[in-house]
């Protein structure tokens, strides 16, 4: 089954609640939490108070991707305020086993990821720790890239990976996923499909959200 994770990003921030409503009744499941601090990337969101404000007004699963210097110090606020997935960067610089057994403690399902110049094999140690594995198909920091075909052997690596060590591995692409780029990155192996300016960018999210998940092959 494929699922599809909007990003918030590109959402309208003097709005939320309403925002998350509007993909929860468009059929998301999950909603995506991109959470930057000016340094990892060159951009600033929101901290745990947004979300834990957010939490109160949905019941949508939140899939808080940090990019973040210091996960580690993040973990126990994003998941106070009610964070149910954390994925974390290879390249934050954290220590990852740490940060890993730190997301499990809490009792949320946890994810890494890579940026589009770090090969998916540096993942291969920790995948079998993990819930979610992470492939940027753009540069982390802002909305409404372009989508980069070159990383979707990552995706079919990953894939593979997971077939082979028969892992349930949720495999996430995140950046320019709209309804052309979602088919080539579902054939390469991608479960969980990001989508910030393709679905709050539209006039209607249901409908952006079917385009997205028709176009992954899915009866909807
Ligand atoms: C970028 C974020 C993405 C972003 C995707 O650093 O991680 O989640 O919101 O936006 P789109 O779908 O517009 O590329
Ligand atoms: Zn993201």
């Amino acid at each position: 089954m494929i699922q599809i994770a909007p990003s918030l990003l590109s959402a309208d921030f003097s709005r939320l609640e309403q925002e998350a409503a509007d993909v929860a009744a468009g059929g998301a499941n999950l909603l995506h939490l991109d959470v930057m601090d000016g340094h990892f990337v060159p951009n600033i969101t929101f901290g745990p108070c947004v979300v834990s404000s957010l939490r109160a007004k949905t019941r949508l699963f939140f899939d808080v991707h940090f990019m973040l210097c210091d996960p580690l110090t993040y973990v126990t606020p994003f998941a106070k305020a009610g964070a149910d997935m954390i994925t974390f960067h290879y390249e934050s610089g954290a220590d990852i086993q740490k940060t890993i057994d730190a997301i499990k403690s809490a009792g949320l399902k946890v994810g890494m990821a890579v940026k589009p110049g770090t090969d998916a094999a540096v993942l291969e140690p920790f995948l079998p720790q993990l819930d979610m594995a992470l492939v940027m198909t753009v540069e982390p920091g802002f909305g409404g890239q372009r989508f980069m075909p070159q990383m979707l052997p990552k995706v079919e690596y990953l894939s593979r990976w997971a077939k082979k060590n028969r892992r349930p591995l949720w495999i996430q692409v995140d950046g320019g996923i709209d309804a052309v780029t979602a088919k080539a990155a579902v054939c390469a192996g991608a479960d969980v499909l990001v989508a910030g300016s393709a679905v709050f960018g539209a006039e209607d999210r249901g409908q952006a959200i079917r385009a997205i998940l028709r176009s992954a092959g899915e009866a909807v």
